[in-house]
């Protein structure tokens, strides 16, 4: 396909657009693939509908972008299920083999987060891909960070303007708390507004999954900006509902936005391939 072919729609006044006239099965020229990450970085979600992708199309979509990230966790760690995938791609799925979930992020409804913002260097986007999906719910929501910030009022932009917060998350967890008592969590501090590091602009770095607290304040204080913060930059006008169909690969930019996921049948499939790319620097 030529650079002139793709046509992107948008799919909300703040977030995303939908790529038509791409074909992910194939590789694309460097004219394409520039034009893809200028769009990207345009729309902060990226939709490709009516792909039927192999799990190498899936890692060579993700090559377009950046580089392959491995997986947080060694496989030996992981279900069963993943064994049967090339590496570096993840499961993100509900169905269960002897009980045991085959994926990460099995059920239901997850809080807004930012992928990896527990990692000194989070990684900058991932791809979702869906294989299977149930016949309502689980439709994933992304916030623009970007808008949040534009559009915070001051009494709750300047206290927070310059600080850090501290992050904390138990794997697999996607709701707060919900992970205390696993073995595995990991925590960061990163800028509570980051500075994009290809666009110059600020977003809104912080969310209610995992942020714990703005260092250098009372936690009452801390706990109330945050707060107000959070019902700020998840007003449903800086939203993206994303309904999934099969067949849909998504990108998302996790510097400068965040995403949640509504709930869904427990008695129903749901199956996702994922990839992440290497986050390029630490946030500032
Ligand atoms: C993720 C994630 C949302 C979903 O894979 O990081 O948040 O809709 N997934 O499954
Ligand atoms: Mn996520």
């Amino acid at each position: 396909m030529a650079v002139t072919e793709i046509e992107a729609v948008r799919l909300s006044p703040h977030v995303g657009a939908e790529l038509r006239g791409v074909d992910l099965t194939r590789p694309l020229d460097a004219a394409t693939a520039e034009a893809l990450n200028a769009l990207w970085l345009e729309h902060l979600v990226l939709v490709f509908r009516g792909q039927s992708l192999a799990q190498e199309d899936l890692l060579r979509a993700t090559g377009i972008f950046g580089t392959l990230a491995p997986l947080a966790r060694p496989k030996d760690e992981y279900p069963k299920g993943y064994a049967k995938l090339l590496p570096n791609i993840m499961l993100i799925s509900n169905i269960r083999e002897d009980g045991v979930p085959i994926g990460a992020l099995p059920d239901g409804e997850m809080m807004f987060h930012h992928d990896m913002l527990h990692a000194e260097v989070p990684h900058k986007g991932t791809l979702l891909y869906a294989v299977e999906v149930p016949s309502r719910g689980g439709n994933t929501l992304f916030a623009n960070g970007y808008a949040a910030y534009d559009t915070l009022p001051a009494d709750i932009r300047e206290p927070l303007e310059g600080r850090i917060a501290r992050h904390h998350y138990h794997y697999g967890s996607t709701l707060k708390g919900d992970g205390r008592g696993t073995k595995a969590s990991a925590a960061s501090r990163h800028p509570v507004f980051r500075t994009h590091d290809e666009t110059g602009r600020k977003a809104v770095y912080v969310n209610r999954l995992m942020t714990e607290e703005v260092e250098g304040m009372e936690r009452a204080e801390s706990d109330r900006l945050l707060a107000a913060l959070y019902d700020h930059a998840e007003k449903p006008e800086f939203v993206y509902e994303h309904v999934w169909r099969v067949g849909d690969l998504l990108l998302w930019d996790n510097r400068c936005s965040m995403h949640a996921r509504t709930d869904f049948p427990g008695g129903e499939r749901r199956l996702m391939w994922r990839t992440t790319l290497e986050g390029e620097a630490r946030p500032r």
